[in-house]
Order: C-alpha cells, then sequence, then structure tokens
C-alpha cells in the first residue's frame, strides 16, 4: 500500500499512538487485499460493540486511553444489552460491567451512541455512491444494495481503527469493478398474491443467501414496490445464509434499473432461479414445530422501525397477550423515542409487550431467563436462534406472531407457495 506523507507521519506516530496503531492494521489488511492506496470514508458504523470476551474490551480501552479519536462520524451497532434499562432484562452484573466499560470506550472516542444494527432508518441515511465503512452484515448489505452506498463487509474491531483514521484500503465494493453482478438468479412462478405476503421477503432472503454465496449476484422478479421493512428483512436474511456484501435487485437497487446495467452486458458465471417450492423448504428447514405453545416472541432483528411499530399496535388493537408469552420488541433510542411520544409504547406496555433499546435479542442474558421455544418474523433470528440461545424458533408473519402472543399458541396460515 502506497502512503501519502501525511499517511506515513502517522504511521511514524506524530498523530500519537492510537492512529498510528489504526493506521499500522489498515495498511497491513490494504496488503492482504492488493489495495494500491488507502482511501477516505464518510462515515463509520461499529460493529464490535456488543460484549462476548475481554478481548474487545481492552482494544476499545486502549485506543481511547491512547488518544483515539474518530476521524468522521461514527454510529455503534448494538451492545450485548440494554443499556438504559439493564434491570428490565435482568442483566447480570459482570455483563453490565463489561457493556459500560465498552459503552464509556466507545463514547470516549466520539461514536454517538445510536446502538442499533439498523442505523439507515434512524437518520444516519449514507448517499448514493458515498465511501463509507460500516460492519454489521444487515447493514451493510443494506447500505450497498438498496441504497448503492460503498463499503466492504468489515470486521471487528478493523471498524475502530476506519474510524479513527477516516480511511480504508481501496479494494473490494469501494471500486466499481468489483460491484458488477457475476450471477443472476431468477423468480420464477412467483405471483401477485405471493409478494403480498409479508413472509415472503425474509424466506426469499434466505433462499437467495445460501445460492449467492459470496458473489455478487442479481436478483430479478422482485416488486419494485417492495416497502423499506421488507427489504431490510430480505437482507438481514440474505447476509446470513451467505456472505452477501453487495446484491442488485433488479429494479430496486440504484445501480441496477435493469439487468444489463449491472451485469455490464457481460455473460454471467452463474445462472440459477429460485421457486415458490424452494421457499417452501426454506419454511420447513426453519420451522421445526408446527404446533404446541411458545413462550418468546422475539421481534427487531434488525431493530424495529417505527412504521413496523404502528403496524403491530394496529394488529394487537388494546389485546392483552397470553400469561405464559412474553413478547419482546428490540429497537433504537431514536425510534423508542419517537413511539413514546406518540403513545405506542405505552399502548403496547399495557397489552404486556417489552421494548427494549441498545441491545440484540439473541444476546440476551440467558441464565437470568427460562424460555422454551420461540417465535420471530425474522429470517435471521429464526437461523441463528437455537445456536446462540439453545432454543428452537419458528417464522412467522407480524400478524402470526402476535396471534399467537395472544392465545399462547403457534398460530400459522398457510402461506401462499404451500
Ligand atoms: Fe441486530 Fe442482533 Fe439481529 S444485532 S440484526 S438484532 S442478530
Amino acid at each position: 500500500v502506497k502512503l501519502t506523507d501525511n499517511e506515513k507521519s502517522i504511521l511514524d506516530g506524530a498523530k500519537g499512538e492510537a492512529p498510528r496503531i489504526a493506521l499500522a492494521i489498515l495498511k497491513d489488511l490494504g496488503e492482504l487485499f492488493g489495495a494500491e492506496e488507502l482511501m477516505p470514508v464518510s462515515q463509520v458504523h461499529i460493529d464490535a460493540t456488543l460484549y462476548m470476551v475481554d478481548a474487545g474490551v481492552e482494544f476499545a480501552e486502549k485506543l481511547a486511553a491512547l488518544g483515539g479519536r474518530s476521524a468522521v462520524p461514527t454510529s455503534l451497532n448494538p451492545s450485548a444489552i440494554d443499556l438504559l434499562h439493564p434491570e428490565r432484562l435482568r442483566v447480570p452484573p459482570e455483563l453490565l460491567q463489561n457493556s459500560r466499560k465498552l459503552e464509556t470506550a466507545y463514547l470516549e472516542m466520539g461514536a454517538a451512541p445510536t446502538w442499533t444494527c439498523a442505523p439507515y432508518q434512524q437518520g444516519l441515511v449514507p448517499r448514493f455512491g458515498e465511501q463509507i465503512a460500516w460492519a454489521e452484515s444487515n447493514a451493510i448489505a443494506f447500505a450497498n444494495s438498496i441504497i448503492g452506498a460503498r463499503t466492504n463487509r468489515y470486521a471487528d474491531l478493523v471498524d475502530i481503527c476506519a474510524s479513527i483514521v477516516g480511511k480504508v484500503p481501496e479494494f473490494g465494493l469501494h471500486l466499481d469493478k468489483n460491484r458488477r453482478a457475476e450471477q443472476i438468479i431468477r423468480l420464477e412462478g412467483f405471483t401477485g398474491e405471493m409478494f403480498r405476503d409479508e413472509k415472503l421477503y425474509p424466506l426469499l432472503g434466505y433462499v437467495f443467501g445460501s445460492l449467492a454465496g459470496d458473489q455478487v449476484t442479481a436478483l430479478t422478479g422482485m416488486p419494485p414496490a417492495a416497502d423499506i421493512d421488507a427489504l431490510k428483512g430480505f437482507s438481514a436474511a440474505a447476509a446470513s445464509t451467505g456472505a452477501v456484501g453487495l446484491f442488485h435487485l433488479v429494479g430496486i437497487t440504484p445501480e441496477a434499473p435493469d439487468l444489463e446495467a449491472c451485469t455490464r452486458s457481460l455473460r454471467p458465471k452463474e445462472e440459477m432461479v429460485i421457486t415458490p417450492d424452494m421457499l417452501r423448504a426454506a419454511e420447513a428447514t426453519l420451522n421445526i414445530e408446527e404446533s404446541g405453545a411458545v413462550d418468546w416472541i422475539a421481534l427487531g432483528c434488525p431493530h424495529y422501525s417505527f412504521a413496523e411499530f404502528r403496524s403491530l399496535a394496529k394488529l394487537l388493537d388494546g389485546r392483552r397477550l397470553h400469561g405464559d408469552t412474553a413478547m419482546w420488541i428490540y429497537t433504537s433510542r431514536a425510534v423508542y423515542g419517537w413511539i413514546e411520544n406518540r403513545g405506542i409504547l405505552s399502548a403496547l406496555n399495557n397489552s404486556g409487550v417489552t421494548v427494549f433499546t441498545d441491545g440484540c435479542p439473541l444476546q440476551f442474558p440467558r441464565n437470568a431467563w427460562s424460555f422454551s421455544r420461540a417465535m420471530s418474523n425474522s429470517a435471521k433470528f429464526t437461523h441463528y436462534c437455537f445456536s446462540q440461545t439453545g432454543y428452537p424458533a419458528i417464522l412467522g408473519s407480524t400478524a402470526e406472531c402476535v396471534e399467537t402472543a395472544v392465545t399462547g399458541k403457534i398460530q400459522r396460515r398457510k402461506s401462499p407457495w404451500h
């Protein structure tokens, strides 16, 4: 990697120890990926915010103590816990202490206390073509594919370095030549009724990700009117089953007004199809149980939007949840404030719903709770639930989750692809 004079002086320690360490790591990353130089980014989203091991805390604390400060606007992915209401989540002292350490270090370095995996739904929306460094798989896929901003799939800890330096190595999806679709997947046999079913989008993302793998892939046949929360669910699921950083939804993705534009009229390496049968099979894989009791409904993976809260409140319509069933919803502080202000939060609380901020439903303190089976409208959550929490999970639409929460028993209706 060829450094500018200014970058060389940072590497020599002229701006302090934290920028020196951060730049050295970014330079090594660039060399690993064959980058020729570093390039500026306008914002960073940090994923290394969730306490897992002490090393993550030590790294953040060390950089903060050495004077590391964000050079560009920087947002934060969820913490492991609800930092505003830890008592509600029954957070054990050690987890609380380590989460607070991370909080202190990142805020000291100048990050905004966003604590959300859907930064694009609370005002931090990059522009089309903007060069950014985001970590968190759903946010990366959304930024590249739905907004048309440009980021690689940045890993934990590299994200902090990018924030301190305000630059990243110039490689991968930052470069126009690497954004061409090399594979095409066509939707075949889908009807208007299927596209109107909310559950189609997470399931489609789930299948799409497993076929796309790590290749930039175009998908034809998605209705241009798919709403933003449906695209969020699709992106999150696709980035769970595949190493998906960028996909082109033809007619939706800004770089893909048509197939020729995103393939640059070159022959794709591979052409595949997704059929309703494949959705049926994916649904069967995700839903091990078809009936019985559910005691934990988890929504907000990725974090719930204001529009999703409004729809949920309408579906619940003031009904009380079943006494043995909890409904937890995770969202950002910004959206929490909006629903509080609009009276939606109190209506949901009166029904028995608990809304958490900042955290992630897959990271809750398991030993403090004793659920037996989960349900969610998120294919990402359903995909990871068993391995992360030990609970089997069921995928349902929002309406199915609501009816299940009210009755305490799995309520699912036949999907149009059955
Ligand atoms: Fe967000 Fe946790 Fe889901 S970080 S996308 S709520 S797994």
